[in-house]
Order: structure tokens, then C-alpha cells, then sequence
């Protein structure tokens, strides 16, 4: 399997704190390819043997903004644990509700554009329903949960150009912590 030519741009990069604008249809060729391809990257970085191979980091979720293309265009792969993946890709994102429990990655989040350690935590609905874009310019509208629900929320601030550290309050890395599920 050959690795795409994904160039992730580090939070130094100005894009990263930028909002990205809507996407209108339909996509060019290259854009749907490049979606699938941010998609093959997160899922070879997320297969042992291939991250070592190629020096990757685990990575689950990506937005088109974090290699430069400033649309409201995300992808998130979860790994079923038996070779399989889950491809969700996901544009012009609108949340239409979400659950009133808050949840958190106790071990902190991670971003592949975010390459130093960090420390504290993120607040997080545990459930959120929200209407999108595939590819093609369908409309569907999808629930996600626990560590799903979270990757789509990490991703959603990416497009408003939000990165997760800006959520994290350094004097006090762990507020509210008792008032949230650590997942
Ligand atoms: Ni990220």
C-alpha cells in the first residue's frame, strides 16, 4: 500500500486558526480524491506495522484545512478492529442537537497538525446528531457516539479554525472534570 502525498501543516501555520467556507457541488475529480486519500492516510496511520513503515502517527479524524484546503470538509476512519474501517466523510457539517452529557478523552486528545505534548482536557457532548454532505452532494443526516461524537466535534472546530489546545484553559487544564464521563 503506498502512502498519499498528505503534507499535514502544523498549528504554527495561520491556516489552522482560519474558518473554512462552504462547499459548493459538485467537487472536482481531484477533490473527492483527495478526500479518499486523507482517508487511506488515517487508516494506514492507524495500522501498526504501516505507521512504523512510515514514521505516522495515529490519527482519526482530519479537515481538509489541516493540508491547506480551506473548505468546510472533514473525514473521520474508525478502525473496527478487524481490518475493517468506518469512512465517514463529511461536509458542510450543521449540528442539529446534541446530548446534554459531556464526555471527555481522559488520556487528553491528540491532532496530527499539534506535534508537542499537552496536557488537560476537552469538553465534549457524548451525542450529537448532525446533517451533511457526502461527496457527491447528498444530503444525510447521522448520530454519532462516545469517541465518534468526539473526533466529529475535534473536526468541527477545525473548521472554525479552532484547534483543541484553544479549548484547554492552562491555568486550570482539568476544569470541570468531575462534572463529565472520561471515556
Ligand atoms: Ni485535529
Amino acid at each position: 500500500m503506498e502512502l498519499p502525498n498528505i503534507q499535514i501543516l502544523d498549528e504554527k501555520d495561520k491556516r489552522l486558526h482560519q474558518k473554512s467556507e462552504e462547499v459548493t457541488f459538485p467537487l472536482s475529480k481531484d477533490l473527492i480524491q483527495t478526500i479518499y486519500d486523507c482517508l487511506t492516510y488515517l487508516e494506514m496511520s492507524q495500522d501498526e506495522e504501516l505507521a512504523e513503515k512510515y514514521d505516522l502517527r495515529a490519527g482519526m479524524g482530519l479537515s481538509l484545512c489541516q493540508i491547506g484546503i480551506m473548505k468546510r470538509i472533514f473525514v473521520v476512519s474508525e478502525d473496527h478492529g478487524d481490518g475493517t474501517f468506518g469512512r465517514y466523510i463529511v461536509i458542510n457539517p450543521k449540528i442539529i442537537s446534541h446530548s446534554e452529557e459531556l464526555i471527555y478523552v481522559g488520556e487528553g486528545e491528540g491532532c496530527l497538525s499539534i506535534n508537542r505534548e499537552t496536557i488537560g482536557i476537552v469538553p465534549r457532548y457524548a451525542r450529537v446528531k448532525l446533517k451533511a454532505y457526502n461527496e457527491f452532494g447528498e444530503e444525510y443526516t447521522i448520530r454519532v457516539r462516545e469517541d465518534i461524537a468526539i473526533a466529529f466535534q475535534h473536526e468541527l472546530d477545525h473548521l472554525e479554525g479552532i484547534v483543541f489546545t484553544d479549548k484547554i484553559d492552562p491555568k486550570n487544564p482539568f476544569k470541570n472534570k468531575n462534572i463529565m464521563r472520561e471515556i
